[in-house]
Parts: C-alpha cells; structure tokens; sequence
C-alpha cells in the first residue's frame, strides 16, 4: 500500500459510486473526491461562456479553461469563481455536457492534476470513471461498481422524485443509455473495469451492504 492509500470506484452513471465512495471514506477518516462534479464545474462553465465543444473555434477556448478551473470545494459546497455552483451542476443538462467534455483527451488531462491534488493523508477515496486506470493507477483496492440500466434508471427517477421534482422514467433511460454509449466508446479513458478492479453488481444490493462489502474489501488489503 503505497504511502498515502487510495480507493478508486468507478462505474456508469447512477451505479451508486458517489453515494457509496462517501459513506466509505466516511467510515474510513479518509477524504472524498466526487471526480464528476469536476468534470461537471466546467461544464456549467462551458455553457455560462456559451461555448460549444463540437466548434473547433470553442473547443480552442474550453481546453485552457480547463486546465485553469477556478473550482472550489469548500465544505459541502462546490464554488466556479467564487459563485456557489452546488445546484446547478447536478441537471441532467450539466451532465450531458459533462460527457460531451469528457471525450477530448486535453480537457481530460487538463483536468489531471487537479483530481491528483485531492489525495492527502490519511487516504483517499475516489470515484468516477478513470480512478483506478488514469488518474490514480496505484490504488491499493479498485472497485468497478455497477447495476443494470433498469435498476439505474429507477434509481436516478427515485432520486429526482426525492428531491421534490417531477422525473419521466423513459427520458431518464435513454439518457442513461446514451450517457453510457459515450462514455464507453470514447478512445481516452473508456468506462470499463481495469484489470485489477473487482467487480460488483450492487443490482441487488441495499446501499449498506455495498458499502460493507467495499469496506471488507479495503480491510483484507492493510
Ligand atoms: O453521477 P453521474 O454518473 O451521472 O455523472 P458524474 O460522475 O457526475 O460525471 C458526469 C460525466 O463526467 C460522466 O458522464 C462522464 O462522461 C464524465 N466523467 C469522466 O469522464 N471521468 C470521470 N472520472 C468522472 C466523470
Ligand atoms: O454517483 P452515481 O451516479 O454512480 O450514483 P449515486 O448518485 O450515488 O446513486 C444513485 C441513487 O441510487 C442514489 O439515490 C442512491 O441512494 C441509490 N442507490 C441505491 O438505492 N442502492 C445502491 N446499492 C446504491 C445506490
């Protein structure tokens, strides 16, 4: 285990990872990198210049912007510039844009070492979609944690109706399925488990029990 230890979870999208990547660096002591939300950042940044990735034009101003992020955790809030951006990085719209993002290798390795910054002692718990393959490779337990797209999709309609909102299951699928497409053709850092990475098809599982097993997981390996 090298000296400051690393978790990496990763997984497509509504698989659970940030709920469960918190609750284990929770039970851990150790600190939390939501990997997405990052991405996310310069999305809503991308949109408030009212740039568009598919111009090449653009696409020459949104790669400095990313490896310049003014981007802020502090707390439980996330600032762009200052400007509290905790809201408004979580639409559906922020993530369509986050994916589109997500394709070009200079805004990903623009976005490098910021995501490297986050490892301190005691350790690390990551997630998204690159943790255990690009951003920290050393990771001492890699976690590709996944559930069928209906399950993910059901989760994400849940998740939405919780906060108070109105969510159409079928709109809400299809951009899952396209969300996961791109995310996994993509030639830089493609969503799929790395070879040292256990797989775990938390389907099934409740929230708890996931979290446990990770938990047992990391505990096999000090
Ligand atoms: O929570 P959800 O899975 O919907 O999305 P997210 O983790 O907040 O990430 C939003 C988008 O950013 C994803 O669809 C990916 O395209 C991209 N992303 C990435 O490429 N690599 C990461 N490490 C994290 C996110
Ligand atoms: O970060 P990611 O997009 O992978 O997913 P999330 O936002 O952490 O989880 C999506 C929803 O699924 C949340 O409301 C979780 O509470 C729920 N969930 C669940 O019901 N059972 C699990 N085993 C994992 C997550």
């Amino acid at each position: 285990i090298p000296n400051c230890p690393v978790i990496a979870i990763d997984g497509p999208t509504a698989s659970g990872k940030g709920t469960v990547a918190a609750l284990v660096a929770g039970r851990l002591g150790y600190h939390y990198l939501d990997s997405g939300a990052i991405y996310r950042v310069l999305a809503v940044a991308v949109e408030r210049a009212a740039l568009n990735p598919d111009l090449p034009v653009d696409l020459l101003r949104i790669i400095p912007m990313a490896a310049n992020l003014p981007v802020q955790f502090r707390d439980d809030r996330i600032l762009l510039g200052g400007v509290d951006v905790s809201e408004s990085i979580r639409t559906e719209d922020a993530g369509v844009m986050a994916s589109r993002l997500a394709v070009v290798p200079e805004v990903r390795a623009g976005l490098l070492q910021r995501q490297r910054d986050f490892r301190q002692a005691p350790g690390l718990v990551a997630d998204g979609r690159d943790m255990g393959s690009v951003v920290f490779p050393d990771s001492f337990l890699k976690v590709f944690l996944t559930a069928s797209a209906q399950v993910r999709a059901e989760r994400r309609v849940r998740q939405i109706e919780g906060r108070g909102q109105k969510a159409d299951f079928q709109a809400i699928y299809s951009d899952l399925m396209a969300r996961d497409k791109r995310d996994s053709e993509r030639a830089v850092a493609p969503l799929r488990p790395c070879e040292d990475a256990l797989v775990l098809d938390c389907s099934n599982m409740p929230i708890d029990q996931v979290v446990s097993t990770i938990l047992n997981w990391a505990q096999e390996r000090i």
